[in-house]
Parts: structure tokens; C-alpha cells; sequence
């Protein structure tokens, strides 16, 4: 009888370890399943929101008034613009091409493009060639530092110009 009851209480000490182990071993695939559902949320989340920026951005700073003189007009070919000095009035006028976005340089009448001779009066007017739209103005203004700032974003009237 002892010898029985030692063998049914080591039965019992092994279903018990293997109770124990059960259960661990569910806990444990349950926190997997829990951690890897939360880290796939947060992957998803993360690639959701785009973390890049395509492109320059279309408001920046061109330098002070005075670094445009008057009766001058510059273009800055990395930012597509020729900035127009006419007294104390300053603007800024798109130089991509509004036929297939050539870069146009400036000519004796205005604007030239090379690719396929659009040309533009000085208020980038068309005047000959492909292209099917004048050249778009941008919004020109003072920061609070005193230097012009240009805004691509916002299209003006053609003729507006910023009095500096
Ligand atoms: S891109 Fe300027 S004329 Fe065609």
C-alpha cells in the first residue's frame, strides 16, 4: 500500500508540473501573440505617415531688398524664379516654362525657353511659341528679419508687386 500511494503521489507531482508548464507555456503564447500584435499596430502606424518630403520647400528666403538692385531682374534657377527690382517695388516670377517645365532663361523681351521657343514678355506674358499660359507671379513678402521671402505656394495677380 505505501509503495502505491508513493507512485499515485508522483502521478499527481507530474500532472501538477505538467498543469504548471501548460499554463506557462499558454501564458507565454499569450504575451507573443499580444507583443507581436501590438509591435505590427505600431509598425503599421509608423509606415502609415509618410516620413518623407518631396521637393524643395516653396517658401523660403531670396536675402535682403537690397541685394536686388533696381532696374534688375536675377533669376535664381534653383528656385525656378526671377526676382524683378523696378524702383521700391520687388516681385517674383515663375521660370518654369508652362509648356513642358523647361527651365526659360531671360532674353532682351522677357523670358526665352530653349526647348521648343516659347517666348514671354517681361510680365511673362506669351508672346510666341507652345506654351499655353503666361508665367505665374508669386507672393512676395517681408519677414519680420527684413528679408524677402517667396511663397510658391500662392499665385498673384500679374502687375503685383511687393513696395520694399
Ligand atoms: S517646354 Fe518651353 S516651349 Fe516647350
Amino acid at each position: 500500500m505505501p509503495v502505491n500511494l508513493r507512485r499515485s503521489s508522483g502521478a499527481n507531482t507530474e500532472q501538477g508540473e505538467g498543469g504548471h508548464r501548460r499554463a506557462f507555456l499558454g501564458w507565454l503564447t499569450s504575451v507573443g501573440l499580444f507583443g507581436s500584435a501590438v509591435l505590427s499596430a505600431f509598425s503599421n502606424f509608423v509606415f502609415i505617415k509618410p516620413r518623407a518630403t518631396y521637393g524643395a520647400p516653396q517658401r523660403f528666403s531670396i536675402g535682403k531688398p537690397e541685394d536686388f538692385p533696381a532696374g534688375t531682374r536675377i533669376a535664381i534657377e534653383s528656385r525656378r524664379i526671377c526676382v524683378v527690382r523696378e524702383g521700391e517695388k520687388l516681385a517674383a516670377i515663375s521660370t518654369t516654362c508652362t509648356h513642358l517645365g523647361c527651365i526659360i532663361g531671360i532674353s532682351d523681351t522677357g523670358f526665352a525657353c530653349p526647348c521648343h521657343g516659347s517666348r514671354f514678355d517681361q510680365d511673362g506674358n506669351v508672346t510666341g511659341g507652345p506654351a499655353p499660359r503666361p508665367l505665374p507671379w508669386y507672393k512676395v513678402s517681408l519677414a519680420p528679419n527684413g528679408e524677402v521671402e517667396v511663397d510658391k505656394d500662392v499665385e498673384i495677380e500679374p502687375g503685383s508687386y511687393l513696395n520694399v
